[in-house]
């Protein structure tokens, strides 16, 4: 990015007076996905934001209606804050592309490949990135020898889901064939990966610019929907509390990871240690919560960027990069 493109995404005076120029801003919300209620969030976040900061912006709650209501209110510039299912896996952003509308952050085989986390483990494998050994269950698999393969304790998740949904960790044979079952539910791709006990991270990416890692702290099995979303006991650490050439190191993990499936304008990436404090990647958000109490706003924070001037970056590097 050039040095005057840069300066001016570290100026929200700057960045509100360009974002003044754009016309009429969609913050497309809601979605029919499972994330309904956190996108309906974000949104509202973000359209107080943009009107804040003097944009023409206005809310377009998308369902199964997404082409009509872009074509009966066709905007100049789309904001995404859909969560999870085809706000978040390219669908809406190749109806965007297709009907030459601009839209945040990254495109359609980005978005895509970020939501399948079986395809990413397969390209982070090939290109030497730390990510949990794993593999893809299906209902013939040989449960015990999974089991013995993957170290005795593994995690099941649905490969497309979000928000921690039809997941858990299993610990002999049989609850991982139970696990499987229950995965299974939310997604014909399921898999396994080894289980990870140790701290828990998650790294904003905004631009070209890696913010300041969080450390999660949940006294729940792991960090599930309860932790995400309705315990008030979940802990958020930031300054995360590593020393700082292990955070420089999982900073960099977190930048090769959003790099390696070409995102671009913002996201999140979330990562875990081992107990000898080895990281590994465990997924790419290409839409992360944007609500007050989120963690991209917090990381943004602790950057010196209150909540205005994250959400016009986001708007102006996607224009700036379309
Ligand atoms: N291999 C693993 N070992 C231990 N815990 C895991 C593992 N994978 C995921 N988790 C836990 O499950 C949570 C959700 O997993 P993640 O892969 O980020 O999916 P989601 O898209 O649902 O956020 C993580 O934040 C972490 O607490
Ligand atoms: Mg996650």
């Amino acid at each position: 990015m050039k040095q005057v493109e840069q300066n001016i995404l570290n100026d929200k005076n700057a960045l509100a007076k360009k974002l003044s120029a754009m016309g009429r801003v969609a913050v497309l919300l809601g979605g029919d996905s499972a994330e309904r209620e956190v996108s309906l969030q974000s949104g509202a976040a973000i359209l107080s934001a943009l009107q804040n900061l003097s944009v023409d912006a206005f809310a377009m709650d998308i369902g199964s209606n997404a082409i009509e209501a872009l074509e009966q209110d066709r905007p100049d510039h789309a904001f995404i804050a859909l969560h999870g299912g085809a706000g978040e896996d390219g669908r809406i952003q190749a109806l965007l592309g297709y009907m030459g509308i601009p839209y945040t952050g990254s495109a359609v085989n980005a978005s895509a490949h970020a939501m399948d986390k079986l395809r990413c483990k397969y390209l982070w494998r090939g290109m030497g990135l730390s990510t949990a050994d794993f593999c893809e269950l299906d209902a013939d698999s040989d449960w015990a020898e999974i089991m013995t393969r993957l170290g005795g304790s593994v995690m099941v998740k649905p490969a497309s889901e979000g928000s921690s949904i039809g997941m858990a960790p299993a610990h002999s044979a049989d609850e991982l064939q139970k696990a499987f079952v229950e995965a299974s539910k939310y997604d014909k791709c399921v898999i396994a990966e080894r289980l990870i006990r140790g701290a828990e991270f998650t790294v904003a990416v905004l631009s070209d610019e890696v913010l300041p890692a969080i450390k999660l702290e949940t006294d729940n099995q792991f960090y599930d929907y309860d932790a995400k979303y309705i315990s008030d006991e979940t802990r958020y650490l930031c300054p995360c509390g590593l020393p700082e050439d292990k955070e420089q190191e999982l900073k960099a993990l977190a930048k090769r990871a959003f790099d390696s499936l070409g995102c671009k304008d913002w996201g999140r990436v979330d990562v875990m240690a081992d107990e000898q404090g080895k990281f590994y990647v465990l997924e790419v958000n290409t839409v992360p919560g944007m609500t007050s109490h989120s963690l991209v706003p917090m990381a943004a924070k602790a950057a010196g960027k209150d909540f205005e001037h994250l959400v016009a970056q986001v708007l102006y590097s996607s224009a700036i990069n379309h």
